[in-house]
C-alpha cells in the first residue's frame, strides 16, 4: 500500500492521554511532529503528561535519549482539555475508553472542530471502524489505526479501512505511520483485526489446557516457549498485561467467531479471584510435544482463516507476529518449519473438536506438502509509476536470494508493461535495505559452498545491471537506512532520492569483505575515487543531506516531501553534480592521494584536521585484505563499467575464503571482530 495523496503532515492530535494515547503522542513528538493531546479535564491531561515525562526520563537513563532531545520532544506535545486547539491538526487518533457511544461522540465533536480534510483515526481494539463511522458526516476520512502496547516502543500498527474510508485516507495514514517509525500492516475491518485474532486464542487455549487437567502452568509455559521460540509463555504474559484484558478480548472474539475463541471458564474464574497466575512448579517434559502441537494447531487455524477471509495476507500475518508480539517466526513460517502436511494435521484436530471447516489456505498447501511462499516484493502501479517495495520491514538484512529473484521478476514485468512509464524501488519499514543476508554468507562458508555465494552475487549483479540498463527511469526512494547491498541497489538506479532521515554506509570492510554488488564500481563513478575510498575504507555513516552534498544521492527531501521529490526526479533530465565543500574536498584529497597501506600505517598527512584524523583511525579497524582489494577495485573504476564489475566478481571467492571474512561476518552484532590480515 502506498500513498497517492500528498501526505504532508505537520500537526497531529491525540484524544485520551491514557496508556495508549500518551504513548502514541510521545512517539509522534519523538519523530518531530507537533502534537495536541486532549483529555477530559486538566487534571487528566496533567496525569497523562507526567506519565510521558517518566517514560522519557527512563529513556534518558537507558541512554535511548539525550536530555536535550527529551526537552525538545516534550516541547512538541501540547496537553489541553480545549478541543478548539484541534482546529488545525492534519490527523487525529482517538484513544479514549473502549465504549462505542463515547467513541462516536468523540468523532462527532472532532467533525465540529477539525478541518474538513483532517483524517480521523480510531485506536479501537474491538469495535468495527465502519460502525464507529456511522452517522458521521465524512466517513471516508475515518480509519482504524490499531497500535500495540507500549505504543511508543512497539512498532506494529494495523491500518484498517472502514467500508467508506477513501483510498487516499488509508494511503496517507499508512505513509504517516512509516514516518513515525512504525511498521504498518493492512487489516480488513473484522473483529480482532489480525494479531489479536490469533494471539488471544493462544492465551485462551493455554488456560483451557490447564482447565482440562492436561498439564500444569509451569509445563504449559515451557511447552509454549519451546514451540514458539518465545521468551515469555501465555500465563506470564497475562500477568504482565492484565488477566482481565485477556478475558475481555476472548469474550468479544467468542461472540463473533464462536466457541473456539470463547473464554475458558477458568479464565473468568481467575479474573474473579483477582489473582495473578502462579507460575511456580515442576515442568513435565513428556507433555511438551502434545501441548506445543495443540497450541500451534490453534494459531495455524486462525492464521489460515484470516487469509481465507481476506482479513490479512500470509506476509502481514507473519509480520504482525514478529513485530507486534516479537515471536521469532510468524504462523506461516512456523507451518513451513513444521511441514505444511503436519501443520494441516494439527489444524484438522482443532477443526474436528470445534466442528469448524479446515481453511483452504492450509488444506491446499498441506495436502500437497508444499511450503508457503512469501511475497517479499510487492508492486503497486499508480499513475503510470510502478513502485516495487521490498516488504521485509523487520529484517535488518533484507537482501537475500528470494528478494533478488522476486525483485528481478517484478522489475522485468514493470519494464515491459506498456502502462508503466517509470519505476520506483522502495523499502518497507524503518530501513530502505540494511544490506545483504549475512547469515546466508556464514552458513555457506561453514558448508564450504562459496559457489553459492558467487551465484547469489552474480544474480544480484544481473538484477542491478538490468536496473541500470532499463529504458524507463528507475528511481530509488531511500527513506531510511541503506547499508552495503542496499546502497549498491540504490546506486544501480538512475536516480537516488533520499530522505533527510536516510542514513547510508558501506560497512563491508569492517566485516572482512568488500562491497561486491557493484559498490566499488558505481560509487567512484558517482563521487570520484577519493570519496569512494573514504566511504568504503571507513564505513562512515552519512545522512541524506551530506550524501546529497557529495553527489552520492541526487536529491534530498524531508520525509513528508519525499514522494514529491521522487516524482520530480522521474521527470527531470540529468541532475547537476554538486561542488564539494571544504571538508569533503580535504577527505577526497586524503583518500585519493594516499595508498591504503599508508593510511593504515598512519603515514598519511592529516594536519590538525579532526575529521581527517578520525577517518584515518576508522581505516585501522578494517580488514586489511578487504581494504587492499577494495582499493584495487576502485582504482580499476576508470575502466569500462562491465570490466570493473567483472573484476569485482573475480575476487569474490578470494575474499570469502579469508579468515578475516569469516571472523567479520560471524561476529556481526556480537562483538568487535579481530582481523589478522589472513
Ligand atoms: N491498553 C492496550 O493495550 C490497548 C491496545 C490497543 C488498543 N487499545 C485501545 O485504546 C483505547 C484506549 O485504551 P487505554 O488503555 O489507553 O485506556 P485508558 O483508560 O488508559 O485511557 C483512556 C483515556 O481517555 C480519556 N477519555 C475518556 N473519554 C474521553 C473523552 N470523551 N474525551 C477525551 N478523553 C477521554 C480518559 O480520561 C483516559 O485518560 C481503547 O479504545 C482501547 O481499546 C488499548
Amino acid at each position: 500500500m502506498s500513498t497517492s495523496r500528498e501526505s504532508s503532515f505537520r500537526k497531529l492530535g491525540v484524544i485520551g492521554a491514557g496508556n495508549m494515547g500518551g504513548g502514541i503522542a510521545q512517539k509522534m513528538a519523538t519523530e518531530g511532529f507537533e502534537v495536541v493531546l486532549v483529555d477530559l479535564d486538566d487534571e487528566k491531561v496533567a496525569r497523562g503528561m507526567s506519565i510521558i515525562d517518566s517514560t522519557l526520563a527512563a529513556g534518558v537513563e537507558r541512554r535511548i535519549f539525550k536530555p536535550e532531545q527529551v526537552d525538545a520532544i516534550k516541547s512538541r506535545i501540547h496537553g489541553t482539555s480545549d478541543w478548539n486547539e484541534l482546529a488545525d491538526v492534519d490527523l487525529v487518533v482517538e484513544a479514549v475508553f473502549e465504549d462505542r457511544d463515547v467513541k462516536r461522540d468523540v468523532f462527532r465533536r472532532l467533525e465540529e472542530v477539525c478541518r474538513e480534510d483532517a483524517i480521523l483515526a480510531t485506536n479501537t481494539s474491538s469495535f468495527s471502524v465502519t460502525e464507529l463511522a456511522e452517522g458521521s458526516e465524512h466517513p471516508q476520512r475515518i480509519v482504524g489505526l490499531h497500535y500495540f502496547y507500549h505504543p511508543a516502543k512497539n512498532r506494529l500498527v494495523e491500518v484498517i479501512p472502514g467500508r467508506e474510508t477513501s483510498a487516499d485516507a488509508v494511503g496517507a495514514s499508512w505513509a504517516l505511520q512509516e514516518q513515525i517509525g512504525k511498521t504498518p500492516i493492512a487489516s480488513a475491518d473484522a473483529s480482532g483485526f489480525v494479531v489479536n485474532r490469533y494471539f488471544v486464542p493462544w492465551l485462551n487455549e493455554a488456560v483451557r489446557i490447564l482447565e482440562e487437567g492436561e498439564a500444569d502452568i509451569a509445563t504449559i509455559e515451557q511447552a509454549c516457549k519451546t514451540a514458539f521460540g518465545v521468551g515469555m509463555g501465555p500465563f506470564e504474559l497475562m500477568n504482565v498485561t492484565g488477566v482481565p484484558i485477556a478475558l475481555h478480548a476472548a469474550t468479544t472474539l467468542g461472540q463473533e467467531f464462536g466457541p473456539l475463541y470463547a473464554p475458558a471458564k477458568k479464565l473468568a474464574q481467575q479474573v474473579e479471584s483477582g489473582e495473578m497466575w502462579n507460575l511456580d512448579g515442576e515442568t513435565d517434559e513428556s507433555r511438551f510435544e502434545a501441548i506445543g502441537r495443540r497450541m500451534l494447531g490453534v494459531v495455524f487455524h486462525v492464521a489460515a482463516a484470516l487469509v481465507d477471509e481476506q482479513v490479512s495476507t500470509i506476509e502481514d500475518t507473519d509480520i504482525g507476529a514478529r513485530v507486534g508480539l516479537r515471536w521469532p517466526k510468524g504462523p506461516f513460517e512456523l507451518m513451513n518449519r513444521m511441514g505444511t502436511d503436519r501443520a494441516l494435521e494439527a489444524v484438522r484436530e482443532v477443526c474436528a473438536r470445534w466442528e469448524l471447516d479446515v481453511p483452504k489456505t492450509i488444506s491446499e498447501r498441506g495436502e500437497a506438502a508444499r511450503p508457503f511462499h512469501f511475497r517479499l516484493v510487492k508492486t503497486d502501479v499508480r499513475d503510470g509509476v510502478a513502485t516495487l517495495t521490498i516488504n521485509r520491514p523487520d529484517a535488518m538484512n533484507a537482501l537475500n536470494e528470494s528478494v533478488v529473484e522476486q525483485l528481478h521478476q517484478q522489475l522485468r514485468a514493470a519494464a515491459t508493461d506498456p502502462a508503466v512509464t517509470a519505476i520506483v524501488v522502495a523499502g518497507a519499514g524503518k530501513a530502505f535495505i540494511a544490506g545483504a543476508d549475512i547469515r546466508f554468507f556464514v552458513r555457506n562458508i561453514d558448508a564450504g559452498d562459496l559457489d553459492r555465494i558467487v551465484e547469489f552475487t552474480k544474480a544480484g549483479h544481473a538484477l542491478l545491471e538490468e536496473i541500470s540498463g532499463c529504458a524507463k527511469p528507475v528511481v530509488a526512494r531511500m527513506h531510511g537506512l541503506a547499508l552495503g547491498g542496499g546502497m549498491e541497489l540504490a546506486l544501480a538506479c538512475h536516480r537516488i532520492v533520499a530522505s533527510t532521515k536516510a542514513s547510508m554506509a558501506f560497512p563491508e570492510t569492517g566485516i572482512g569483505i568488500y562491497p561486491g554488488l557493484g559498490g566499488t564500481q558505481r560509487t567512484p563513478r558517482r563521487v570520484g575515487p577519493g570519496l569512494a575510498k573514504w566511504l568504503i575504507f571507513t564505513g562512515q555513516m552519512i545522512g541524506g543531506r551530506e550524501a546529497a552534498r557529495i553527489g552520492l544521492v541526487d536529491a534530498v527531501a524531508t520525509p513528508d516531501a519525499l514522494d514529491a521529490a521522487v516524482r520530480t526526479a522521474i521527470e527531470s533530465a540529468a541532475l547537476e553534480r554538486p561542488s564539494l565543500a571544504d571538508d569533503h574536498a580535504a577527505l577526497e584529497t586524503l583518500f585519493d592521494g594516499n595508498e591504503v597501506e599508508e593510511l593504515r600505517a598512519g603515514r598519511a598527512e592529516v594536519d590538525d584536521n579532526e575529521r581527517l584524523a578520525k577517518a584515518v583511525k576508522q581505516v585501522r579497524f578494517k580488514a586489511p585484505i578487504a581494504l587492499q582489494l577494495a582499493e584495487k577495485l576502485i582504482d580499476a573504476s576508470t575502466q569500462p563499467l562491465e570490466e570493473g564489475l567483472a573484476l569485482e566478481l573475480d575476487h569474490l571467492t578470494e575474499i570469502f575464503r579469508t579468515e578475516d571474512a569469516y571472523e567479520g561476518l560471524s561476529t556481526v552484532g556480537r562483538r568487535r571482530p579481530e582481523f589478522k590480515g589472513r
